[in-house]
């Protein structure tokens, strides 16, 4: 007998009715039920910030999110709700400005984790841009590009 229940997600602003166990990880959920695959599985220990979403505006790490606490009411944001092509936002620009990737593997997770920085910090210094982003982890060393990705939509707009 299969243990999933319904639940009410809301992604994006939109709700989606979704079919869970309580305890699967959010990360599963948004890419194979919902195919909101922006956001990545790296590591799925909580360790390289590759699978980063915002719930209710606080960064979390969808793969050790259980789902049935993000379908509590609570906002969920992904890369996808950021921007689209022709509106992106001023931290995608950014980022594609200072050249602030490589693979990209690791972007959506950064930008997620810088996104929800400046909502709570809109002006942190170089070294709190430093301190948010100390626990993504970018496998083609992209950090100081995305440091100054991050300093740039600090300091000029
Ligand atoms: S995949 Fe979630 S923190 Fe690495
Ligand atoms: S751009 Fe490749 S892992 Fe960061």
């Amino acid at each position: 007998m299969s243990d999933k229940k319904s639940m009410i997600l809301n992604v994006n602003g939109n709700n989606h009715q979704i079919f869970a166990d309580m305890n699967e990880p959010l990360l599963w959920v948004l890419r194979d039920d919902l195919g909101l695959t922006g956001t990545k599985f790296g590591c799925g220990k909580g360790e390289c910030g590759a699978c980063s979403v915002l719930i209710d505006g606080d960064v979390q790490r969808s793969c050790r999110f259980p789902v049935a606490y993000a379908a509590a009411g609570q906002e969920i944001i992904t890369i996808e709700g950021l921007g689209t092509a022709g509106n992106l936002s001023k931290l995608q620009k950014s980022f594609i400005k200072h050249s602030a990737f490589c693979c990209g593997f690791c972007t959506p997770g950064m930008l997620i984790t810088a996104t929800g920085l400046l909502k709570t910090n809109p002006y942190p210094s170089r070294d709190d841009i430093i301190l948010a982003m100390n626990n993504n982890l970018c496998r083609c060393g992209s950090y100081s590009n995305i440091i100054e990705a991050i300093e740039f939509v600090v300091k000029e707009y």
